[in-house]
């Protein structure tokens, strides 16, 4: 996953942001945060932390760092997420930043065997607060 993401870094135009989480003391690799961009100043959001490191705020941090990068240095007008209408962690995550909830997506992605739904999540360069 590294190795791909640090090969598409280098593709121009670039359409791909990640960032890295690791402990202070430690290199290894306990979760990303993932920034793509999908339009005219539109990039979507995606993020995972390892299991044993949930609850630590890790997410909320990486989210935010890269929300900073994401309406200051590349000046995007709209971040989106996508989440699962079950997971209440992700959707806490992207509410705590100011994430407005615009809707469900109907069948949204095929995983474990089904289509299922996403709810879709938005931030405008003018609602985040820098
Ligand atoms: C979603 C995920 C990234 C959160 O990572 P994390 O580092 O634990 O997140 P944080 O600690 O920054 O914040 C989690 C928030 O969710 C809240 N939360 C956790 N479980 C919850 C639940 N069952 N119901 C409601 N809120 C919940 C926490 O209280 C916390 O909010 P708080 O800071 O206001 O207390 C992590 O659970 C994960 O990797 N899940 C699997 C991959 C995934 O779902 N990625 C997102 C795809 S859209």
């Amino acid at each position: 996953m590294i190795d791909g993401a640090v090969q598409r870094s280098k593709s121009q135009p670039r359409n791909e942001f990640y960032l890295a989480m690791t402990q202070l003391d430690d290199d290894g690799l306990i979760g990303f945060c993932r920034l793509a961009l999908t339009g005219v100043k539109a990039a979507k959001l995606g993020y995972a932390v390892a299991a044993a490191h949930w609850g630590r705020g890790y997410a909320s941090d990486a989210v935010s760092i890269m929300l900073g990068y994401a309406f200051g240095s590349l000046s995007l007008h709209r971040v989106t997420a996508a989440i699962g209408p079950d997971n209440a962690a992700s959707q806490a995550v992207v509410e705590k930043l100011g994430f407005v909830r615009e809707g469900v997506l109907r069948d949204h992605v095929f995983t474990n065997g089904a289509w299922r739904d996403s709810v879709l999540y938005s931030l405008l360069h003018d609602e985040w607060a820098t």
